[in-house]
């Protein structure tokens, strides 16, 4: 291709218009006579949906097969960044060879409630975890000449109206929570194209939104790629455009190119605007079609990674007893109850839903485990509608009795968990919870395995039953990996990206759940997830970060140092159990005195080490300034207060093994007064502070009731302007001089020196 200068330079307006919208559902234009490409672009995010005909939408039939993995909860709960570059590497390839040159995902919208019907799709809760994994897929997937598409860029957290409605966030929530993620894998991975989502953002649709795509984006964290629309986001082209939206999908959009063209004639839009987003297109083009030298021949089994994806991220939550692993030498009966165990959720619906090259089935897979050896009986457990059958119930009941363990397979309905529509409830349908309470009357050693993209509540049952395996929705290996774990020939290691609450309205967001006409109120503010059960001292059903391992870890050891702009971090991690396992060591920050509320303790860091018994092993971890700060609106930018924090190191968000208390010297917050600074601003400033006192000696030779600066002065006015102090007691000094005049002279003095 020719240099993009020289492109511009030979494109009529008409042409560089039209390349900023698709040719069709899924292309860009090419432009022959130019040796402009045209690239393809397909979903999504966890495997590739591309359709039989690029004219077609295909999100409700079949398209062609491709490799399913786990879905973006699942995945999010692997907590392994290497585990997501090489399936982002995997999926590179397999998307070379199915003629992919952009992939739209990964997905990696903050989880505000359990209900978002596109939870699955997404990482978690957290910023921290989200912005790591999706930075090393983005990396992996890029390496392979293959473009990433971070979506949907933001605050799309509900499918509820999502096209109508107003997502209202402050400017700090906006960076701390819901865009941070996004910051986090512009930075690290430069991903070749952003996706706008559909909804506004403070009443402006975000593709058009120029504080969020110019002034952020672009200007503060220097994206240089593309940004495309979410299909169909596009609402008025000539803004979008000047606010930074490059390509319009899906196409062709003549009417925009003609409104584009016409804007640019009747001196609407400059030209300029429309060469910067054109070249924009065309690097990308160039990216994604000049061979690249990374990029590796296909020798991948694509099932067994999904395997073992499904393996990192199915998250044993409760084990009393060791009920698991099962050992299949000590068991003569097993009794498997519930259809997904012969049909497994393995993802959810809509954009996307990925049609699986083949499906590991639970049962298949459990019986080649114990051979002969074992005897397996089946039951299905509930019906494919919502109705309650006592039949059911009581074979399956029947059945677990004469068994010596009962495995039960429940989850969300397949129809609940999709793009388009969010989820009612998080508790399992009433005929699964009387299933589960069925059986375990009849048969103490009991498992469950939930299927479901979102967290459940388990109240109503999880205190009967002694092992809980969460498999999530984990792709077409996932048969395979819940077998091998629940016979023990792979050890847990899958931690929680979101917290399962106890019940649905203890999630912070469910008083403001929808919006309304319109508006959807993000007054949670920063406390979503763990952050706010934290805060509000509120004990989940399994918390942030929870998983258990059929060995058991020691920490030892923590250092923490600040050598210079860092802080260097340093523990023992020892596997003290008779099993090989994987640990996810999870490293909290907590400001200890930080003059605004801020969360108990945030996410700053995390590693996967997998120890053989008896093995140690030292894990470090470098935090820089930006991990001990918050975003000051005051000032707009990311400040880190000079004090006390604390590391805390654990094996979840409430299980934290070890903490260390450390002074951080971030430097002064630069200060500036003005006429209304407390008398504290003043007094905590050195030089403001003898400003201040001066100031009231001379006052005090004028008026009767004298000001004393002491202990009980403070405790009274400290949060009072100065201001207001010689206006309420200087009247009678004040002869030709306002207290205003008088504040001036202060800061004027103040500057001055
Ligand atoms: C979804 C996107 C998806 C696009 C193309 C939209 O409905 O929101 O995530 O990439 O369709 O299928």
């Amino acid at each position: 291709m020719k240099s993009t200068k020289e492109l511009l330079a030979e494109m009529t307006l008409e042409e560089k218009a039209a390349l900023c919208a698709g040719l069709n559902m899924w292309m860009t234009k090419g432009f022959e006579q130019h040796g402009i490409p045209a690239i393809h672009m397909y979903d999504g995010t966890n495997g590739i949906r591309k359709t039989n005909s690029d004219e077609e939408m295909g999100v409700t039939g079949e398209n062609i097969p491709a490799t399913c993995y786990p879905t973006g909860s699942a995945i999010g709960s692997s907590w392994n960044t290497d585990l997501l570059h090489e399936l982002g590497v995997a999926l590179g390839i397999e998307g070379r060879e199915m003629g992919v040159e952009l992939l739209l995902g990964p997905g990696i919208n903050m989880k505000r409630t359990p209900l978002g019907g596109r939870n699955f799709e997404y990482y978690s809760e957290d910023p921290c975890l989200s912005g790591e994994l999706g930075a090393a897929f983005v990396k992996g997937l890029q390496s392979q000449g293959v473009g990433a598409s971070v979506k949907h860029f933001a605050c799309n957290n509900q499918e509820f109206e999502k096209i109508v409605t107003s997502s209202e966030v402050d400017e700090r929530t906006l960076r701390e929570i819901y865009l941070s993620a996004f910051e986090r894998i512009v930075k690290k991975a430069d991903p070749w194209t952003v996706m706008c989502s559909y909804n506004l953002l403070n009443g402006t649709y975000t593709s058009e939104n120029e504080h969020l795509l110019n002034d952020i984006l672009r200007e503060e964290w220097g994206y240089e790629g593309v940004v495309i629309s979410d299909w169909t986001a596009v609402n008025d082209r000539i803004r979008g455009l000047g606010a930074g939206l490059d390509l319009e999908m899906p196409g062709p959009a003549y009417y925009n190119t003609k409104a584009i063209v016409e804007a640019v004639q009747d001196g609407k839009l400059d030209e300029a605007v429309v060469d910067r987003s054109a070249a924009r297109i065309i690097e990308l083009v160039r990216k994604t079609t000049e061979p690249k030298a990374e990029a590796a021949a296909s020798s991948i089994d694509y099932h067994e990674l999904a395997r073992k994806a499904a393996v990192e991220s199915i998250v044993l939550l409760k084990n009393d007893n060791r009920i698991l692993p099962l050992d299949s030498g000590k068991i003569s009966k097993v009794a498997v109850i519930g259809k997904f165990a012969k049909q497994p959720r393995i993802q959810g619906a809509g954009s996307a839903k990925v049609t699986p090259t083949r499906v590991d089935v639970p049962w298949d897979e459990m019986k080649n485990i114990v051979g002969d050896k074992v005897e397996m009986v089946y039951a299905e457990g509930y019906p494919q509608d919502d109705r309650i059958d006592e039949q059911m119930i009581q074979e399956s009941a029947a059945l677990a009795a004469s068994a010596d363990v009962a495995v039960l397979f429940v989850g969300q309905p397949e129809y609940v968990e999709s793009e388009m529509h969010d989820l009612d409830t998080i508790e399992l349908p009433l005929h699964q919870q009387k299933l589960i309470k069925a059986v375990t009357e009849i048969q103490p050693h009991c498992i469950v395995v939930t299927s479901s993209g979102s967290a459940l509540a388990m109240h109503p049952w999880v205190q009967y039953v002694p092992g809980v395996i969460h498999s999530w929705l984990t792709g077409q290996g996932s048969g395979r990996a819940i077998a091998d774990i629940l016979f023990g020939r792979v050890n847990p290691s899958g931690k929680l990206s979101e917290t399962f609450p106890v019940k649905l309205s203890d999630n912070p967001a469910h008083m403001r759940i929808r919006g309304e006409n319109g508006k959807l109120y993000y007054r949670e503010g920063l406390f979503i997830g763990y952050r706010y059960y934290d805060r509000k001292e509120l004990a989940p059903q399994f918390p942030f970060g929870h998983g258990l391992s059929y060995t058991t870890f020691a920490y030892s050891d923590l250092k923490a140092v600040q050598q210079g702009e860092k802080v260097h971090v340093s523990l023992t991690v020892e596997n003290t159990g008779t099993m090989s396992g994987k640990e996810v060591v999870q490293l909290y920050v907590q400001d200890e005195e930080c003059k605004w509320v801020r969360p108990e303790k945030e996410l700053k860091g995390f590693a996967k080490i997998a120890l053989a018994p008896g093995e140690k092993q030292e894990v470090v971890f470098e935090l820089e300034e930006r991990d001990f700060a918050y975003y000051n609106t005051k000032y707009n930018k990311w400040v880190a207060e000079t004090g006390y924090f604390q590391i805390a190191v654990g094996s979840s968000s409430r299980d934290i093994r070890l903490r260390e208390r450390i002074f951080c010297d971030f430097g002064q917050e630069p200060i500036s007064f003005h006429k209304f600074s407390l008398v504290n601003d003043w007094l905590n400033e050195p030089k403001a502070r003898v400003i201040f006192e001066n100031c009231l000696k001379e006052m005090n030779k004028h008026v009767t009731e004298q000001v004393v600066i002491d202990e009980e002065f403070v405790g009274f006015w400290g949060d009072f302007p100065a201001l207001k102090i010689i206006q309420m007691f200087g009247q009678s000094w004040l002869v030709d001089r306002s207290p205003d005049d008088v504040i001036e002279e202060m800061i004027a003095e103040f500057e001055r020196q």
